[in-house]
């Protein structure tokens, strides 16, 4: 496998019903992250692009939560309505999309 450009990193964290915090499950990030492999494979960028399910990042009330490297860049409450802009201005352009990024508070 090349080394890819791009790392995503999409919070798949589930938690009990009941727990003190919620998670990225409870805000829907299985769609989100279904939505960024078919993206992937649609666009043919799994040579460029790895993205990968992951666990807690933090900021819980915020998910779904998705992290791009090398940007260190943060989006959250990121729906499955948003990876095709995440595609197209922050994975191939570079260009972070200022409206969903994780508020300073949290990131
Ligand atoms: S559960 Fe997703 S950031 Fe904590």
């Amino acid at each position: 496998m090349p080394k890819p450009h791009k790392h995503v990193f999409v919070c798949t964290e589930q938690r009990p019903t009941g727990h003190l915090r919620s998670s990225c499950a409870q805000h829907g990030c299985g769609e989100v992250y279904d939505e960024f492999l078919w993206e992937l494979q649609n666009r043919n960028l799994s040579n460029s692009v790895y993205v990968m399910a992951t666990g807690c990042m933090g900021p819980c009330s915020e998910g779904p939560s998705v992290l791009v490297y090398p940007e260190g860049v943060m989006y959250a409450k990121v729906t499955k309505g948003n990876i095709a802009e995440i595609f197209e201005q922050q994975l191939m352009d570079g260009s972070p999309i200022e409206d969903l990024k994780m508020s300073r508070e949290f990131w």
